[in-house]
């Protein structure tokens, strides 16, 4: 190993290898490169960039990268003794995670932006980390630049944190907020139109399944749990419902009612029993709630605890330089803690239980295309008292044929609200159950 034990007046020499060279990866290597002299003058560490490892040769790069340093084998790489430590930009589950466990195996901490790899393979990546007594630091993967897992790992590290709630997917704030100034501005707010353009700006992957039905979302919500919580959650855990069902129509009732449409992770646990429960889904947000002015493709997490009331961490969720950002925080972090012979953990992640979606409790917005004739009302009402679901507030908008019955329930519990609108859906008088979108409160 270089010089790492910082007991000489030269600097210690941190040799990075960074594995994939892609939007977050070239990024990094460009940060490392104008930050070092900074970094070396408040740590007396240099840091360099000593290889990088890409799929591709000859592909075109970001960043100047110097003949040597290049490689196709990112396992040598990790294997390499003259590398401290291990940056993994590749993104998947494999190979980046048999390099991650080697390169922790050969005493190397390791930074990754990799949420899905960490969403499915997480604990086992952390108890290898624990057991090489190295870092595995991971800012990067939830909300990009937003420095939100090290204010859960540390700042809150006591805190009796309630619940967390974000805008953790830009792609689908863009397309949401676009929906909705067209709608404000008279327009259909249509989704697929809006999903086009978001695709033409570069916001949304030409496949952008991940993105728009929950994915992505989902995988930094089972993270978010396992930090704020000490819980073993994954990807598999978590009920995640996208954004492309939600039509102009509804975006338009929320707003009249108060409230704009946000896609939310939630990450909430229950006090006395301990039971987690954690879910993407379309939101309605009260307009005063600081979440509801996060627009485009902003990132934002609010989080509630029992001492320190709310806080809310904003900013660029995605894009190649807020993203190598935090990766390069954490490098910092590590090259610190590899000179100094520490490392931080996670500590020991227990088990919970994960409620199913059938169990959780939430208000409803629920519009119902109506006959408009007499007793209808107390057609549709009866029905939601026969299920125990207690409505808080109602209206009628449209006449005749465009009749059209908007409710907000009370606090209600998920299968009651479906076995509602299950038997709703069987009523002569409803041509049509519109969308049930979840609201949360201020
Ligand atoms: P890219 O697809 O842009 O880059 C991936 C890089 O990995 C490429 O350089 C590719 O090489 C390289 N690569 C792929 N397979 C191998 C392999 N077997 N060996 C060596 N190199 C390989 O991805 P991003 O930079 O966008 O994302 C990287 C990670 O960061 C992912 O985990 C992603 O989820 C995460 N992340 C990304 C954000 C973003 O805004 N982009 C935001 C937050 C997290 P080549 O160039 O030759 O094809
Ligand atoms: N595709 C993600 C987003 C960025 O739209 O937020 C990477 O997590």
């Amino acid at each position: 190993m270089n010089d790492v034990q910082g007991n000489s007046s030269e600097p210690s020499v941190m040799r990075i290898g960074v594995l994939g060279c892609g939007n977050v990866g070239a990024a990094l290597v460009d940060l490392v490169r104008t930050q070092a002299d900074t970094v070396e003058q408040r740590t007396g560490i240099r840091l360099e960039v000593a290889r990088v490892a890409v799929r591709n040769m000859s592909a075109p790069r970001d960043v100047e990268i110097d003949d040597g340093i290049l490689t196709r084998d990112a396992s040598a790489v990790v294997n390499d003794a003259s590398i401290d430590l291990v940056v993994e930009a590749i993104g998947g589950i494999e190979p980046a995670r048999g390099l991650i466990l080697d390169a922790l195996k050969n005493g190397k901490p390791v930074i990754t932006a990799n949420k899905e790899l960490l969403a499915n393979c997480g604990a086992e990546l952390y108890a290898a980390a624990e057991l090489a007594e190295r870092d595995l630091l991971f800012e990067a993967a939830v909300a990009g630049g937003i420095p939100i897992m090290r204010a859960l790992r540390e700042s809150l590290h006591g805190e009796p944190i309630t619940r967390v709630i974000g805008i953790i997917n830009g792609t689908t704030n863009f397309i949401l907020t676009k929906m909705t100034d067209a709608v404000l501005a008279g327009g259909a707010g249509d989704y697929a139109a809006t999903l086009a353009e978001a695709q033409a700006l570069g916001y949304a992957e030409r496949d952008p399944t991940a993105d728009v039905e929950g994915y992505d979302a989902g995988a930094k919500a089972a993270i978010i749990a396992t930090v704020a919580f000490g819980v073993k959650v994954v990807a598999g855990d978590v009920y995640h419902e996208g954004i492309s069902r939600v039509s102009g129509a509804e975006i338009s009732i929320a707003d009249r009612l108060g409230y704009c449409i946000k896609l939310l992770g939630i990450i909430e646990r229950e006090p006395e029993s301990g039971d987690v429960s954690v879910r993407v889904h379309p939101t309605m947000v009260p307009k005063q709630h600081p979440l509801a002015s996060v627009r485009d493709s902003y990132n934002a997490v609010f989080v509630e605890g029992g001492f320190v009331g709310s806080l809310m961490f904003f900013g660029r969720g995605a894009g190649g330089a807020p993203t190598a950002s935090a990766v390069f925080g954490d490098v910092v972090d590590a090259a610190i803690n590899l000179r100094r012979g520490t490392h931080g953990s996670l500590g020991d992640l227990h088990e919970a239980r994960v409620l199913a979606i059938d169990e959780t409790s939430a208000e409803y917005l629920l519009s119902l295309d109506v006959a408009d004739q007499p007793g209808v009302l107390h057609a549709v009402t009866g029905v939601f008292a026969s299920h125990n679901v207690s409505i808080r507030a109602a209206e009628q908008e449209g006449n005749g044929p465009d009749a059209r019955l908007v409710f907000i329930t009370h606090s209600a519990q998920e299968a009651a609200v479906q076995a509602t609108v299950r038997e709703l859906g069987t009523l002569d008088v409803v041509r049509n159950v519109g969308g049930l979108i979840r609201v949360i409160g201020d």
